[in-house]
């Protein structure tokens, strides 16, 4: 039977990857995964943001990057595993598109273009909502990069909102609560998601 690919994505300092790592305890059959990946064309693409290239080298270099993601999801999936993903393609819908907008006119339809050939999407994307001041804060330790600027981060928030009125696939969560009544509301819509895809397949 495949597996389920369920994406999770926000702006930085949503919550994402502590609440993944709680949910991979709670589920079986898991396999937690990131992008960028930990791999060297992963570890490119934070090397070019670190280091400012333009807006388009980084956005070629994400693509490239998930494009040889896929290939092991696709093999987790064959597998029978439910893949939880750290950041997937509508991070790049969502950042991108505000990234590239100085230097083309429609950066969706270029993302999609280019990605065509090659995409998998997601069977659910669990999308994290909070306030942006509350986001910031959360990452104010952090080493900061060019895109955790409040302004961007506005946008990048309204981007998913669209993003997530478009498609069927996405599950808006409170971000801005307790970690436990965020784990709490994962598992309520993964547990409602996988009964229904068991049943469909
Ligand atoms: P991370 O902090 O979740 O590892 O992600 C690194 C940064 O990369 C984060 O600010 C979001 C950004 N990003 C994009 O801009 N586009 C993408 O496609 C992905 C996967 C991440």
């Amino acid at each position: 039977m495949r597996g389920s690919f369920i994406t999770f994505e926000g702006i930085d300092g949503s919550g994402k990857t502590t609440i993944i790592n709680m949910l991979a305890k709670k589920l079986e059959n898991v396999v937690v995964t990131a992008e960028p990946t930990d791999t060297w064309i992963g570890n490119s693409v934070k090397k070019a943001i670190e280091e400012g290239k333009d807006a388009i080298t980084i956005a070629l270099l994400f693509m490239a990057d998930r494009n040889e993601h896929i290939k092991k999801i696709k093999e987790w999936l064959r597998q029978g595993k439910i893949v939880l993903c750290d950041r997937y393609l509508d991070s790049t819908y969502a950042y991108q598109k505000e990234a590239l907008k100085k230097v083309m006119k429609n950066p969706s339809k270029w993302i999609e273009d280019v990605q065509k050939p090659f995409i998998l999407k997601p069977d659910l994307t669990i999308l994290f909502i909070l306030p942006v001041e509350q986001a910031i804060k959360r990452i104010a330790n952090r080493k900061k990069i060019i895109y955790e600027k409040k302004e961007f981060l506005e946008k990048v928030q309204e981007n998913y909102i669209e993003l997530a009125k478009k498609e069927k696939r996405f599950v808006i969560i409170g971000a801005s609560r307790e970690k436990e009544k965020v784990l709490n509301d994962c598992m309520e819509v993964i547990s409602k998601f996988l009964s229904l895809h068991q049943d469909l397949k």
